[in-house]
């Protein structure tokens, strides 16, 4: 018997691990796996690379159009690179000037129209994970799985610092935090869609558990309800 598919969210506030966890879910699933921030990265790349002011939003809202987001596969099976007007962007838009600016751009109306009627598109057929901020509550209300990831503040920039450590010798801890906690306020108190739980959604806090012990966790919440589809 074919088994039913269903899209599975993940929310919740900067580095908990949400694209890494997503990812892995998706492998296991043979789903589609979608890192929804990557789309507001790509935007908000796309504007400071053409010197956009960030607040006309006019400007903004005009310029949409001009904006193609796809995500390729990489080579991996299962796995994509997100790609601006033709041009790979996976590693692009983790800069952190990209960082110091998307939660700006991502909480403009027109970008988040934008971002969330494609975002639907693509879930159409179901069998996605897709990870973000409003997934849960915003671009797929009715998902049959909806996860919420936590970690506490000190695991969360430790996490980060260890990823920008690489790429930026000189960064602080404090610096990391600093951003962290900035984009986590922006996003969780702007007008549209901000950041909150929904309320079936489940909630993981993986500030003690590793990358295997929160697929098993996770993937064992999707086995239970397509068990019961
Ligand atoms: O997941 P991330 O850190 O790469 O996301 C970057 C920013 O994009 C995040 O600070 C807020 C915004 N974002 C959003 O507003 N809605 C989403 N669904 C995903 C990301």
């Amino acid at each position: 018997c074919s088994m039913k598919k269903i899209i599975i969210t993940i929310d919740g506030y900067s580095s908990c691990g949400k694209s890494t966890l997503a990812r892995q879910l998706a492998s296991r699933l043979d789903y589609v796996f979608i890192d929804s921030g990557a789309m507001y990265r790509a935007i908000t790349l796309y504007f400071l690379e053409h010197k956009t002011d960030i607040k006309d939003e006019k400007a903004i809202s005009d310029a949409l159009d001009q904006i193609r987001l796809e995500f390729i596969n990489n080579g991996t099976p299962g796995q994509s690179d997100i790609h601006l007007n033709g041009d790979n962007v996976e590693k692009a838009i983790r800069t952190l000037k990209v960082s110091n600016h998307v939660s700006d751009i991502a909480a403009l109306e027109a970008v988040r129209h934008f971002a969330v009627s494609q975002q639907q598109a693509m879930g159409e057929k179901k069998g996605i994970v897709m990870d973000g901020r409003d997934i849960g509550t915003t671009v797929f209300p009715k998902a049959e799985l909806k996860i919420f990831m936590t970690a506490s503040i000190e695991v969360r920039t430790h996490r980060r610092y260890d990823e920008l450590k690489a790429k930026y010798p000189d960064i602080s801890l404090e610096e990391v935090k600093d951003n962290l906690l900035k984009r986590d306020l922006i996003d969780s108190t702007r007008k549209i869609s901000p950041l909150r739980q929904a309320k079936d959604a489940i909630t993981l806090d993986n500030s003690k558990l590793s990358m295997p012990q929160q697929l098993d966790i996770a993937a064992g919440w999707a086995e239970e309800i397509l068990k019961g589809q």
